[in-house]
């Protein structure tokens, strides 16, 4: 039995939990840093990292007393080490190399990236995740900072298909949300206020699908573009006379027609590679895999022999049972980092995820 702490600080939230044997979550805190981004709209790298320095260590202390251990009990510390926000990264991963030192523990590195994948199997145990009949298998990663297909084989082999070759679906729907004057993170926002409006009231483009009269380039089968969508929100507003002037039904169709091209744009991607590589299960996972249209048209769009696995909205946003969840696999295969290892901010090269093989 292994016992391992997690700690994220990637971006806006400052998280840690203990996961046993990678899949029992035992704790989850989460402190958000949200309020303090808000009145900023958007995230500050270095007030993200003041903020993760003072809520380290309360967070660290809640994950350990609600999952009923001590720092004593604790084989190994697992750290989210990139892709994201240096500044950010850096206070975790620092704190993480203080604590496996006083505690006498190795330290795993984890990729954030890798870590939202797994949430997806936090809750369905080892046998799930390496049950043959779901490879090849087809993640979609959507989150602030992410928008990728990657196709994953039992072996634990990989690759990105494809990726936003501008924003990532998150931020489309925050900068939407900026634009219309509606807060952050646009996400949640654009998500309540689409249930009263229609999605059908106005047609904005879906980049890259092939539409509009325009061939899809073989380069971009599996490429998304999101800041087209974000430039037709921005005209349509002026035509409208500017956001003062919308009715509460405008704004209602304009934001539910908004967040239709972007999820309409994310299923039909992802249908496309799902049935190009005759993948078996399809996951879904990140930020916006909160997303309650995504979530239902992605399983009802996918082919009725394909498995299709959504990541719970507790494990989709910023959390550190992903991370200890896949820390644990490491751990076992005894790839630690040593405490010189650096953070990084651009997601690697994808050749295989560490959770199989
Ligand atoms: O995974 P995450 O917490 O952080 C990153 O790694 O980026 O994702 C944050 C993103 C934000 O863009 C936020 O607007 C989006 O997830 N998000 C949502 C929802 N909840 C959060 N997007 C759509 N619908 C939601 N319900
Ligand atoms: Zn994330």
């Amino acid at each position: 039995m292994s016992l391992i702490l997690g700690i994220e600080s990637s971006c806006d939230e400052t998280a840690a939990a203990v996961v046993r044997d990678g899949f029992e979550v035992l704790s989850s805190a989460v402190a958000s840093q949200i309020a303090v981004h808000a009145k900023l709209g958007g995230v500050v790298p270095e007030l993200a990292a003041r903020e993760h320095l003072k809520a380290l260590d309360p967070v660290v202390s809640e994950a350990l007393s609600s999952a009923g251990v001590t720092a004593n009990d604790i084989d190994c510390v697992a750290v989210t080490q990139g892709p994201g926000l240096i500044p950010a990264l850096l206070v975790g991963l620092s704190y993480a190399k203080g604590l496996s030192s006083n505690l006498k523990v190795p330290l795993v590195g984890v990729n954030h990236f890798m870590a939202h994948i797994y949430g997806a199997f936090l809750d369905t145990g080892m046998e799930e995740l390496t049950d043959p009949a779901g490879y090849p298998m087809l993640a979609l990663v959507v989150s602030g900072g992410h928008t990728s297909l990657v196709l994953v084989s039992s072996d634990g082999s990989a690759r990105q298909l494809g990726c936003t070759i501008d924003d990532a679906a998150g931020e489309a729907l925050d900068k939407g949300s900026k634009l219309l004057e509606l807060g952050y993170p646009g996400g949640p926002v654009i998500s309540r206020i689409s249930e009263n409006g229609n999605p059908q009231a106005f047609n904005f483009p879906r980049p890259l699908t092939g539409g509009a009269g325009k061939a899809l380039a073989p380069e971009h089968r599996y490429n998304f573009s999101f800041s087209g969508i974000k430039t037709a929100l921005l005209y349509h507003t002026r035509n409208h006379g500017g956001k003062e002037n919308f009715s509460d039904e405008l704004l209602n169709d304009t934001v539910a027609s908004y967040q239709m091209a972007v999820v309409d744009t994310l299923v039909r991607k992802t249908m496309l590679a799902a049935k190009d590589f005759n993948v078996k299960q399809i996951v879904l996972a990140g930020g916006v895999a909160c997303n309650k249209l995504l979530r239902s048209m992605i399983s009802g769009r996918a082919p009725k022999n394909v498995k299709v696995r959504i990541a719970p909205p507790k494990y989709c946003t910023d959390n550190a049972a992903m991370v200890g969840g896949i820390g644990f696999h490491s751990f076992k295969k005894g790839e630690f980092i040593s405490h010189d290892a650096d953070s990084f901010a651009r997601l690697p090269g994808i050749v295989k995820v560490p959770f199989l093989g």
